[in-house]
């Protein structure tokens, strides 16, 4: 990181900078590329499985209407695209209209869009806690207060954020949207249980809010039944979209780097998006957007995700085994049902972030919990990442883990017992020691 409190502009940028934080994944990025390391931190699809003969191929229809690929295109997207994000939807189980479909540049675009839609300084995000840490990073240019919820293994408890919202009411906070990560969310790859998603809907009825439905996951389920998305409940008990604003992406169903995701909302929002939207980049890029649309036209991108669904449950598997027989019993993690993570949860006095340095002098890396809250907690978790690393290096890679884990809380024991011999030394000589 470049020095940041020496930056000689300091006094020139704007407020907002100053409650932007750049993220530890981001950071981390460079470290991770050194050989050698087993990174468990990054967030990566792996995009090996795609191949290059699939890629020349798909770009090869792309190179047959070149002039379009290589110009500017309208702000909402194509309309091919469009259509193909209806199937993509209807294939989760969601039916989306074809003119409630707005591209963006990543589902990363669609929270920065949907922050600077709503957030004025000040206002308040109800968010799970702990929550993605990009998404705070979106929100934090628009200067809001996040205010966490707490979460179990069923997901954001819809009674805590009742609770949050009477407490915001109470004390003249307006709270805009709750943003919600449904399906194994990132960080903790907790799914949001089905009568939450209704208790949800119905806490932001009451309370005339937004509900931000970022879901990248959903698709890549390898275990028990898919669940009706927020906006599919919506519909089915109000017979349209109203509230609930649905964020979608192609990373994880086909490549990060084309950079494509989506917003589906109604009409109104999706007009201030557009005008949001012009400001930030114009349009998405016409290239990926055909690209995605050769891809999904002339491909089996179903078998393509079933493909990938499986290769992920085996590397989950592989880190549930190896967390099972290296980690120390203080030690507990969740049990995704899909996506690309697990959330460890290490003995309080254990700080995963000041523990990072040793684990990479080690060869093995993590994002520390802290980055997926905006006011601190998260010290004594990590989350770690399964799907791009093959499954006898998570299996070493956790046992490395397991074992600085350990060295930290022996460390404890012996200053425990260090302070203890040296208090009894202490009330020894206070009463005279006879040894003397
Ligand atoms: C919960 C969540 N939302 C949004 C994104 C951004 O995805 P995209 O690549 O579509 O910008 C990510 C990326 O990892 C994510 O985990």
């Amino acid at each position: 990181m470049p020095l940041v409190d020496l930056d000689r502009f300091d006094f020139l940028y704007a407020n907002r900078v100053k409650g932007m934080k750049s993220a530890a994944t981001r950071d981390l990025m460079a470290t991770l590329s050194r050989p050698g390391i087993i990174s468990l931190a990054g967030g990566f699809p792996d995009t090996r499985t795609f191949g290059e003969e699939a890629f020349r191929e798909i770009s090869g229809h792309v190179a047959t209407d070149s002039a379009q690929a290589l110009q500017y295109g309208p702000t909402a997207g194509l309309e091919g695209i469009k259509d193909i994000i209806v199937d993509v939807m209807a294939a989760e189980g969601t039916r989306a209209n074809q003119e409630d479909v707005f591209v963006t540049t990543g589902a990363q675009q669609g929270l920065d869009l949907v922050g600077k839609v709503f957030l004025d300084e000040g206002d308040a995000v109800l968010c799970e806690g702990p929550t993605y840490a990009g998404a705070l990073n979106a929100f934090a240019a628009y200067r809001p207060r996040i205010i966490h919820v707490p979460m179990d293994r069923a997901g954001m408890i819809p009674v805590a954020a009742h609770e949050a919202l009477k407490k915001a009411r109470k004390q003249g906070i307006r709270v805009k949207f709750i943003y919600t990560v449904p399906n194994f969310q990132n960080p903790t790859g907790v799914t949001l249980a089905a009568h939450r998603r209704r208790e949800l809907l119905e806490i932001a009825r009451e309370y005339d809010l937004i509900i931000l439905e970022d879901n990248p996951y959903g698709m890549l389920r390898f275990e028990g039944e898919s669940l009706p998305s927020i906006a599919s409940v919506e519909q089915e008990a109000f017979g349209s979209t109203d509230r609930v604003v649905y964020l979608g992406t192609f990373s994880k169903i086909f490549a990060p780097g084309v950079r494509l995701g989506w917003v589906h909302a109604q009409p109104g929002i999706l007009h201030k998006i557009n005008i949001g939207k012009q400001g930030a980049d114009l349009c998405s890029s016409n290239l990926s957007q055909m690209l995605i649309h050769s891809y999904f036209q002339h491909a089996d991108w179903r078998s393509y995700v079933k493909r990938l669904t499986a290769l992920y449950k085996e590397r989950c598997d592989a880190m549930l085994d190896a967390l099972a027989e290296f980690m120390p019993n203080e030690v507990h993690w969740t049990h995704p049902e899909g996506g690309l993570f697990v959330w460890a949860t290490l003995p309080t006095y254990v700080d995963a972030t000041s523990m990072l340095p040793r684990a990479i002098s080690r060869n093995v890396a993590y994002v520390p919990g802290e980055g997926f809250f905006a006011n601190g907690g998260g010290k004594n978790h990590m989350r770690i990442n399964f799907s791009f690393v093959e499954p006898d290096k998570i299996r070493r890679g956790i046992e490395l883990l397991s074992e600085v884990i350990r060295e930290r809380m022996e460390l404890r024991s012996d200053l425990e017992r260090g302070s203890q011999h040296s208090s009894q030394q202490a009330s020894r000589s206070a009463v005279g020691n006879p040894e003397r």
